[in-house]
């Protein structure tokens, strides 16, 4: 009978360790899921798609300095993270990122150089324009909202 207690006990042991174990492999299944959630929220706040509507927040503000007659010549935007920061699952510096990248932080740039011979307007349409070439191939979803940047 003490050997039978004992043996229950022991068999009560392995149960609960079996059962704590299959809860963990249980998690494990339904972490996929709850996985996928947080894929969903990182898609919406990585750290570059904070920056990206950073850049699309100061371009409205300086669509609307351009159209008062205003000129720009602040740049608050470290545009060095577009270099840096951690993108979204399934996102990546690809070569056409790469190939676009520069030639559009320039573009920006350009557009605070008060010492410029360029008409503000163009140099800004040509920053937006960079954004959107971008965009052709990374990310086209936003693109109808950054043509709207665009100043006819
Ligand atoms: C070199 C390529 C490139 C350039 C240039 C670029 N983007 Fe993006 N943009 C991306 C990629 C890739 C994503 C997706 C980033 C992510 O989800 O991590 C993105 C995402 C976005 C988003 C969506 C962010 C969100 O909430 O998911 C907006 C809005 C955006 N960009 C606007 C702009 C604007 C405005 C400019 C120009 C001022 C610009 N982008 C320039 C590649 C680019």
């Amino acid at each position: 009978m003490a050997f039978y207690l004992k043996n229950k006990y022991i068999c009560f042991l392995f149960l609960s360790l079996f059962i704590l174990s299959s809860c963990k492999n249980e998690e494990k299944i339904t972490e996929e899921p709850i996985k996928k959630n947080v894929e969903y929220e990182m898609y919406q706040r990585s750290e570059m798609a904070g920056f990206m509507n950073a850049m699309y927040a100061y371009n409205v503000q300086l669509k609307a300095q351009i159209i008062a007659g205003e000129t720009p010549s602040a740049l608050p935007l470290d545009l060095m993270k577009l270099h840096s920061a951690e993108m979204s699952k399934g996102t990546s510096r690809t070569k056409n990122w790469l190939s676009f990248v520069n030639v559009f932080i320039e573009s920006q740039e350009v557009v605070v150089d008060t010492l410029s011979n360029i008409e503000l307007k163009e140099r800004y349409n040509a920053a937006i324009s960079n954004c959107l070439n971008c965009h052709k191939t990374e990310c086209v979803g936003p693109i109808p909202k950054i043509k709207r940047l665009l100043i006819q």
